[in-house]
């Protein structure tokens, strides 16, 4: 039987799932790497890790799956969108990578914004320049590190430095590249006018194909440090959001997901190009060939609860550890004891700064109402709450955009908490559903692959061949007009805030430069 085998290398770590032509999951490897902050608001990875994960994992799946690798018919690759990865001409990494949750380059976006102007940025790629997008990050290496950028001779995003080591072609695909803020997204090409407008090298950019197009092949070097088969293709993939909606079956008109993984991501599939005039929303290539899809991202939703569990919740790590259980269930168990609205406790989850809808690398996490009365619980209840509401502001702005939503499907590692998801239904005012498939954009990534090696003829026959709604989840009438009022309250919030989250960035800084 032929299986299909995808690859995402995650902000966390590195995953390789391998399914079959009928989409069950065989195996399923994980393999961490670390993530360095060397400065507040910078956020780095080493390619290297990435590339030892990548072999790692591909070899345990290997071994769990059983299959004999001559029946592995192709391979997609999937990771975290916009990360700077510099290589020199004989394909050495220069620099660490810069990631998508890094916020130094808010001096190069004003810049862009300045030279290029906001309303031809927006006729030229369709995107504001934000910090977490790649091409601010290319000009900041311009102006802080000349010694690595005169030596550039390749840009690549995350999982297509992986593609790189497998089959040593330099390609991407529509969806990822689209994160760069260097393509066209109605030619669905590198855009000649931005590269010229920031003086960066078009020579330097990967091949751009279309999702489930063959980009190159399994090299010797690759299958003998991987054990995948030699020449196996490897298709163009998608970044994680776009990959995750594939699996997530998001691949027509009217349907919207939101996914919870270190980032929370509201994404909605289009037919045509939309854009909100102000570029509150993304406006990306879909992995689906000839489609788009508008997205907000939040940047700490998982990243919230895992700060939560990390700075407060060592005893329930403990106790977890001890019972054999998940600490995020334990802390979740408490938080399902605090009524809706956690007593007058809101919590704002900007704890890395945030993109949707405030594109602002000094906005701040914050507890506000706080009072003796609360508990732990409380706390937790008010993070899950938060991210919902942050959320909710991306589905205001899509719903602004004239898109109906009815419905949102439920993805990401946050997503599998069923109070999470009753929060969420509550907040959102609409159903909520769960899907069998849970494995995100390994999968849809899996499927793209399969698109690509003949097994499958379009994406929406592959999506409508595997992916079920297994769970409806209906919003509390009571709660939603509860929630209704707390996030007016939520609402008003960061503007009051704004001016202190700056005054605190400022003191912050002085205090580290005597
Ligand atoms: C999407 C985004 C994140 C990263 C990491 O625009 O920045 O979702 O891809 O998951």
């Amino acid at each position: 039987m032929p299986y299909l085998i995808g690859v995402d290398i995650g902000t966390t770590g590195a995953k390789t799932l391998i399914i079959s032509e009928t989409g069950d999951v065989v195996a399923s490897a994980a393999v961490e790497y670390p993530l360095y902050m060397p400065h507040p608001n910078w956020s780095e990875q080493d390619p290297q890790d990435w590339w030892c994960a990548t072999v790692q994992s591909v070899q345990a799946a290997l071994a769990q799956a059983k299959v004999a690798p001559r029946e592995v018919k192709g391979l997609g690759l999937t990771g975290q969108m916009h990360g700077l990865v510099l290589l020199d001409k004989d394909g050495h990494v220069l620099r660490p990578a810069i990631l998508w949750n890094d916020q130094r380059t808010g001096a190069e976006c004003q810049w862009i914004t300045e030279r290029i102007g906001f309303s031809r940025l927006m006729e030229l790629v369709c995107n504001p320049a934000l910090p977490g997008f790649t091409a601010p990050k290319i000009v900041w290496v311009r102006e802080h590190e000349p010694q690595v950028y005169e030596q550039v001779a390749h840009i690549l995003l995350p999982k297509d430095y992986i593609r790189y080591r497998l089959t040593g072609e330099f390609a991407t695909e529509v969806s990822d590249a689209s994160g760069m803020l260097l393509l066209d997204m109605r030619q669905r090409a590198w855009s000649d006018g931005m590269l010229h407008a920031l003086d960066i090298p078009g020579g330097w950019l990967p091949t751009c194909y279309e999702s489930p197009v063959i980009s190159g092949r399994v090299t010797e070097v690759a299958a003998q440090a991987t054990g995948l088969p030699l020449g196996l293709p490897v298709v163009g993939g998608g970044g994680d959001q776009a990959a995750q909606a594939v699996g997530s079956g998001i691949v027509r008109g009217g349907l919207v997901s939101a996914t919870i993984g270190t980032s929370g991501v509201i994404f909605a599939h289009t037919d045509e190009m939309r854009v909100e005039p102000q570029g509150r929303l993304h406006a990306f290539c879909h992995a689906v060939p000839g489609k788009w899809h508008v997205m907000g991202v939040m940047l700490s939703a998982g990243g919230s609860l895992r700060w939560f569990r990390d700075a407060l919740g060592q005893p329930e790590k403990t106790v977890a550890e001890l019972i054999g259980r998940d600490p995020y269930e334990l802390l979740t168990e408490e938080a399902e004891r605090v009524p809706p609205g956690s007593e007058g406790l809101v919590f704002l989850p900007y704890l890395t700064g945030e993109r949707t809808p405030y594109p602002d690398p000094n906005a701040r996490g914050a507890f506000i109402g706080l009072t003796v009365r609360h508990t732990k619980a409380h706390l937790a209840r008010a993070v899950l709450e938060g991210v919902a509401f942050g959320l909710r502001d991306s589905l205001e702005l899509l719903k602004g955009l004239g898109q109906s939503v009815t419905q949102v499907r439920a993805s990401g590692g946050g997503a599998r908490s069923e109070l999470w998801q009753q929060i969420l239904a509550d907040v959102f005012g609409v159903e909520l559903v769960t899907l069998n498939i849970t494995e995100g954009a390994s999968y849809g990534a899996a499927l793209l692959a399969g698109v690509g090696a003949g097994i499958c003829t379009s994406i929406e026959e592959a999506c409508d061949r595997v992916i079920r709604i297994t769970r409806h989840v209906k919003p509390v009438p009571k709660n939603v007009a509860r929630y209704e009022e707390y996030y007016r309250l939520y609402r008003s919030l960061y503007p009051a805030l704004k001016p202190t989250f700056d005054r605190a960035t400022q003191m912050f800084k002085r205090g580290k430069s005597p």
